[in-house]
């Protein structure tokens, strides 16, 4: 059983029965291809089975060395990008207190992320509150030779070993990178940092569930072994389940297609829980890297409500009509606030009193829903009971599946990124970085 259920009752109304039947033949063929791995990017495919196959000595040696950082720090400072960055600041900050940075006798170290701007303010902002308090990093690269993350453990690197000494910084630095390549292996080893490592088959945007986000999840004091267990029941379901209304990675798989076909180019992830951003985020990520390419791709874009239903809100209802929505909805909170009775009622909300404050956010959400169901724009809807970490192994491990079917669909492979190089070679040419010499003449003549 999973906890994890798709809505497609406000979708319906927008497409018929047959569109559907049309491209399931697809689907299952892509579905094939994904558990046999015989489709585009077939060598990344080592995330499909990872939770099921997880290594229980790997998963103790993480807890371990987490509870001995979580132990002796204040901070750790998480570096990394993209793939190395989103996945473990999603679940961190979809679990933790909302003002942790406030938090009073914080039980887990506070999480702090570097490596994903290249801004100067940040960088010397977080060594001013470095230099103050106890603190522990973790550099995250698959490649090992990322600029932005690279740049700022220079930087870090040098204030921890001017802090604790060269032989203290080691045990305070933990290393996640390939098995054998790239430059921060080759530091990691040199200087005998602990290392975890990436699969060579999982790629950055499907690696949350390794010790990419697993390690800085479990420094920051969540269960690591709920979330793999989450995630490895969504896995079952999603392989064994070949119905499509029962298996709701196949049927978001093909609606979100079906409504690309039909001209519904955007699709907005939205949530009501200020919690929920970094999932988001996250998301983009993972269907904006894998599906945009050869010129083709639902452009992946995300709002929080309410308070972008008072910026984004207006486009949403009456704008453009090639969006649809897909809400992250969640049944219940941690905690609970009634809304008191007041004898006055100058502010006229006394026909609330006692309701809670989500059950008015489950008004606002279904309010939302009918009315931009109204102006055109079809809504998924992805339940879950509550934010907690087995949910969201759940949650994560159906995006990915979702994704790997959609990318399928479209026909791209749904695995690589090749665009993302763009821009890097025109940064190492600008920057003069040596061997990009004659991409340094062409671009300085581009820009004079
Ligand atoms: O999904 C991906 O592969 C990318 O987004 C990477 O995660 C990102 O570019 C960071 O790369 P690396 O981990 O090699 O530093």
């Amino acid at each position: 059983m999973i906890n994890l259920h798709l809505d497609v009752k406000h979708a319906e109304s927008f497409f018929e029965e047959k569109e559907l039947d049309k491209l399931h033949h697809k689907l299952k063929t892509g579905k094939e291809n994904l558990l046999n791995k015989t489709g585009k990017g077939k060598d990344f495919l080592g995330w499909v089975d990872l939770p099921s196959k997880f290594d229980r000595n790997l998963i103790q040696s993480m807890k371990t060395e987490a509870a001995r950082i979580a132990e002796e720090v204040e901070i750790l400072v998480v570096v990394g990008i993209g793939g190395s960055y989103l996945g473990a600041r999603a679940v961190i900050e979809a679990l933790q207190h909302s003002f942790s940075t406030l938090q009073e006798n914080r039980k887990s170290p506070l999480i702090l992320y570097v490596g994903q701007n290249i801004s100067e303010d940040y960088l010397a902002d977080l060594i001013e509150i470095l230099d103050k308090k106890e603190y522990a990093a973790v550099v995250i690269s698959k490649s090992g030779t990322t600029t932005e993350p690279a740049l700022a453990f220079r930087i870090l690197k040098n204030h921890i070993e001017q802090k604790y000494g060269k032989d203290k910084a080691r045990k305070r630095i933990v290393a996640i990178t390939d098995a054998k390549h790239g430059s921060l292996k080759h530091l990691a080893v040199k200087e005998g940092y602990t290392t975890y490592v990436i699969p060579d088959d999982v790629g950055g945007r499907y690696s949350v569930l390794t010790p990419v986000g697993l390690f800085p999840i479990a420094v920051a004091g969540f269960d690591i072994e709920k979330l793999i267990e989450g995630a490895a029941n969504m896995e079952k379901h999603c392989i064994e389940t070949n119905s499509l209304q029962k298996n709701p990675a196949m049927m978001y798989a093909i609606v979100r297609n079906l409504f690309y076909q039909k001209g519904k180019k955007i699709e907005i992830l939205v949530n009501y829980l200020p919690s929920l951003y970094y999932i988001t985020e996250w998301w983009k990520q993972l269907y904006g890297e894998s599906e945009g390419k050869e010129g083709k791709g639902i452009f992946p874009a995300g709002v929080s409500f309410s308070t972008d239903l008072h910026s984004m809100g207006q486009y949403i209802q009456e704008g453009e009509r090639h969006l649809f929505e897909t809400v992250i909805s969640i049944e219940r909170s941690h905690k609970k606030i009634s809304i008191p009775y007041d004898s006055d009622d100058q502010d006229g909300l006394n026909y609330l009193h006692k309701k809670t404050i989500t059950e008015v956010n489950h008004k606002a959400e279904m309010a939302t829903t009918l009315a931009h169901v109204d102006g055109g724009v079809p809504n998924l809807k992805i339940t879950l009971p509550e934010l907690n970490e087995t949910t969201l192994g759940e949650l994560i491990y159906f995006f990915e599946f979702a994704c790997g079917l959609s990318g399928y669909l479209l026909d791209v492979n749904p695995f690589d990124q090749p665009g993302v190089e763009e821009y890097k070679r025109n940064m190492f040419a600008l920057l003069g970085k040596p061997g990009f010499e004659k991409e340094t003449e062409k671009i300085t003549k581009r820009i004079k």
